[in-house]
C-alpha cells in the first residue's frame, strides 16, 4: 500500500507538470488530454480517502468513478486517429502498432472504474474501496508506462 501511494504521489505531480505543458493543444487531441485531465481530478478526489487523510465518503467516490468510467474504454480510444501523436500530445507511435494492447488497457480502466463504483454504491467495507482504487490506478501506470512520453 505504502509504495501505491507513493506512486500515486508522484503521478499526481507529473500531472500538475503536465498541465502547463500543454497548453496549446487542440482538437482532438486537446479533447483526449481534457479527459484524462478530468479523470486526473477524480484520482485527486479519491487518493486522500485511500491513505486516510479524509474519510471515506462512498457517495464521492460513486461519482468519480462514474466520470473515471465515461472518459476510458472507446470513448478514449476513439480519440486516437492514426497517428496523432504531433507535438503537444505525449501519446507514443507505439500506440498504433500495438492497438489492441492499448484498447485492452482502455477496457480495463472501464472495468476497474465500473467495479469501483459498484463498491462505491452497495457501501461496502473501506478494505475494498482500496482495493478497487487500487485496481484503476494499475492500469493508468501500465498504459502511460508502454504508451507516453
Ligand atoms: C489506455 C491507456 C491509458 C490509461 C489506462 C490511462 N491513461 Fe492517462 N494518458 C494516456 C495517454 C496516451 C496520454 C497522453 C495523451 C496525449 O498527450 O495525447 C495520457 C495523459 C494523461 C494525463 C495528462 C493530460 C494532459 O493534460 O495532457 C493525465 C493527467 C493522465 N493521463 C491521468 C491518468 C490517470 C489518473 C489514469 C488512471 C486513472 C490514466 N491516465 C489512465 C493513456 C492512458
Amino acid at each position: 500500500m505504502r509504495i501505491l501511494i507513493a506512486a500515486i504521489t508522484t503521478l499526481t505531480m507529473t500531472v500538475s507538470i503536465a498541465a502547463i505543458a500543454h497548453e496549446g493543444a487542440q482538437g482532438i487531441v486537446k479533447e483526449r488530454m481534457d479527459g484524462m485531465k478530468a479523470i486526473g481530478q477524480q484520482v485527486k478526489i479519491m487518493v486522500p480517502m485511500m491513505k486516510g487523510t479524509l474519510p471515506y465518503d462512498p457517495a464521492t467516490v460513486e461519482e468519480s468513478a462514474g466520470i473515471i468510467e465515461t472518459h476510458a474504454g472507446e470513448q478514449f480510444t476513439k480519440l486516437f486517429p492514426d497517428g496523432s501523436h504531433e507535438k503537444p500530445s505525449e501519446a507514443l507511435p507505439d500506440i498504433w502498432e500495438d492497438w489492441s494492447k492499448f484498447t485492452d488497457l482502455a477496457s480495463q480502466l472501464e472495468r476497474s472504474a465500473a467495479e469501483l463504483k459498484t463498491v462505491a454504491a452497495n457501501n461496502g467495507p473501506e478494505g475494498d474501496f482500496k482495493g478497487a482504487l487500487g485496481n484503476v490506478l494499475k492500469t493508468c501506470k501500465s498504459c502511460h508506462r508502454d504508451f507516453r512520453e
